[in-house]
């Protein structure tokens, strides 16, 4: 699909057909959203994959009993790694051999990323993982998978659901399947859009 018509055409979608989606085709998925841009390139992002019935029903609970947590084939809970050192030689001394810093410029950021206070990095992980989420949206979409972000669930539940690392942030929910074609849904308009005059302003004024 082209870029274009996958963002004006992907929407949220709350039915979903009775597909089963396979591990590859998941994993196809995901081979997109590795290529996401993250700080440093740090790549904070953490996914957990849900694809069973009971997996799926605790999500559904977390998230106040929404009810395209069951009805999709898989759900996705995007996590950011709060600890900026996990993955910093590996990301720091690849920059360092490809020529993008100097490699004493590498090691010293190894030094200070692995210095850097877990409770500040909250913001920092929710940057690089919601464009690691919106990645996913339009990878599985060009795929023909659909999507639904949510941020409507309760991140103490989720985390216990999902037994993950405390040092992991939860940011994004977001359900993945075929969608029913036949449903409403599909009939339905587009949502309004505010338009670019709205929400785009130049700081002098927009004189050319
Ligand atoms: C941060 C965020 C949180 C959202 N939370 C939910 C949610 O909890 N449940 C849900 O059904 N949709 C949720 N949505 C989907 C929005 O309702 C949807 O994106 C919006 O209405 C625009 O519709 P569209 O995506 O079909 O264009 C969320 C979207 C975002 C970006």
């Amino acid at each position: 699909m082209e870029t274009g018509e996958a963002i004006r055409t992907r929407r949220s979608v709350h039915e979903y057909a009775d597909e089963e989606l396979t591990r590859d085709e998941i994993l196809s998925i995901f081979e997109d959203v590795r290529w996401s841009p993250s700080s440093y390139n740090l790549q904070p992002w953490e996914f957990v994959v849900v694809d069973d019935e009971e997996g799926q029903a605790e999500l559904r609970e977390a998230a106040y009993g929404q009810e395209h947590v069951t009805d999709a084939a898989a759900v996705a809970v995007a996590f950011g790694n709060l600890d900026r050192g996990a993955h910093a030689e590996r990301v720091f001394r690849d920059q360092a051999e490809k020529g993008y810093r100097a490699e004493d410029r590498a090691e010293k950021l190894i030094e200070e990323m692995q210095d850097e206070p877990f409770e500040q990095n909250e913001r920092w992980v929710i940057q690089s993982c919601t464009i690691a989420a919106t990645t996913l949206m339009y990878a599985a979409w060009d795929r023909g998978v659909a999507s639904c972000p949510m941020g409507g669930w309760d991140a103490d539940s989720v985390c216990e659901t999902l037994d993950v690392p405390e040092t992991w942030h939860p940011v994004l929910m977001l359900t993945l399947g075929y969608p029913d074609e036949e449903s409403d849904e599909w009939e339905r308009e587009r949502k309004m859009r505010r338009s670019p005059d709205e929400f785009v302003s130049f700081r002098d004024g927009g004189e050319e």
